[in-house]
């Protein structure tokens, strides 16, 4: 099968691509580049699937209707996975248009394309951000109306445009909402990265509500692969998913463990959540489980041991 990963060189596009061409899938990727973050970094995400004849690079804008026509006409995929995004609640309140346009406005064009050329599956990445601050856990028919940031706000438009698209065409569409993904490779800009940093300089970490009250249900990559991989294979007719862990760990305990698993200690600054935050984040998975055989297998000290190990090699 032939798959058209959006933001494929980011940190979960560039893992999802490895998968893909493991199992001997084509995999053509659509990636800026973009300075969200370092692009050195995307580049060097890549860099072991670029050793694939089945890989295909594509440096270009989803936002570009003739450079995506291009290729869904040249490369016609079977399926697409859209993970392709401005991510980060925070920082879409610097700068909620931009988040407007790409994550709203591209996907519109990825889903416009898709259609026209008979996808036969199409995943869109969104979020656990979409169902802001209501009562947790969180299964899919929790209220998601209210997100407490653009970037949520622009995930949720992005969400019904889809469920709007595969009325109206009958495109096979499941939206995935990913619950606080991490492993190697994660965002700098995400928990596991920005306390690590500044531990190994012994520079304070910025801890929210000082860890207490504060939970995310962290969520291993390979987990989140396998069920986006398995979101490609079903091509059901119209889904919202969960992918998360059903494990919440307060921000307490996720420091504790990180101390323990890199014999560093932690200096602590408290500061209130962010607005944008909400205070848990919980994953009811039951529905993933049944369409999509999803079961998470990597807790969070075995996944925070296999993030240090990676960025102790990148170091
Ligand atoms: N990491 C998480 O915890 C998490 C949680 C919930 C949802 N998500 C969603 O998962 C997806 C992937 O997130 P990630 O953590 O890998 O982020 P990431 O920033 O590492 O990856 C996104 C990629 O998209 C690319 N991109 C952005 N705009 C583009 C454009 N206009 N054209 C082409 N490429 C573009 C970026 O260059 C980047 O490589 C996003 O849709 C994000 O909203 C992530």
């Amino acid at each position: 099968m032939r798959v058209l990963v959006t933001g494929g060189a980011g940190f979960i596009g560039s893992h999802l691509a490895e998968a893909l061409l493991r199992r001997g899938d084509e995999v053509i990727c659509l990636d800026n580049f973009n300075d969200y973050y370092e692009p050195s970094r995307k580049w060097a995400n890549i860099r072991q699937a670029q050793q694939s004849s089945a890989y295909t690079l594509i440096d270009g804008d989803f936002r570009d209707v003739a450079l995506v026509e291009q290729v869904f006409a040249r490369w016609r995929p079977h399926r697409v996975a859209h993970l392709g995004a401005m991510a980060g609640p925070r920082p879409s309140l610097a700068r909620p248009l931009l988040y407007q346009d790409v994550n709203v406005g591209g996907t519109l064009v990825m889903l416009d394309a898709a259609r026209r050329y008979d996808v036969a599956g199409f995943v869109l990445a969104s979020t656990s951000s979409v169902y802001g601050r209501s009562a947790t856990p969180w299964s899919e028919s929790s209220p998601s109306d209210r997100p407490l940031s653009p970037y949520a706000a622009t995930k949720k438009a992005a969400e019904v445009l889809a469920t709007t698209y595969q009325y109206q065409y009958g495109m096979p569409t499941t939206i995935v909402r990913f619950f606080t993904v991490y492993g190697p490779r994660g965002r700098p800009d995400m928990t596991p990265a920005a306390f690590v940093t500044p531990m190994r300089a012994g520079r304070p970490i910025t801890l929210f509500n000082g860890g207490v009250g504060v939970f995310r249900d962290w969520t291993y990559i390979d987990d989140i692969v396998a069920g986006v991989v398995a979101a490609l294979d079903a091509a059901l007719p119209c889904e919202i998913i969960n992918l998360g862990n059903s494990q919440p760990v307060e921000l307490g305990r996720f420091v504790a463990t990180l101390e323990h698993v890199t014999g560093l200690t932690a200096r602590i600054e408290a500061q209130p959540l962010p607005t944008a935050d909400p205070p848990i984040t919980y994953a009811d998975i039951a529905k993933a489980g049944a369409l999509l055989g999803f079961a998470p297998r990597v807790q969070i000290d075995e996944g925070l041991a296999r993030y240090w190990e990676w960025a102790c090699r990148e170091a």
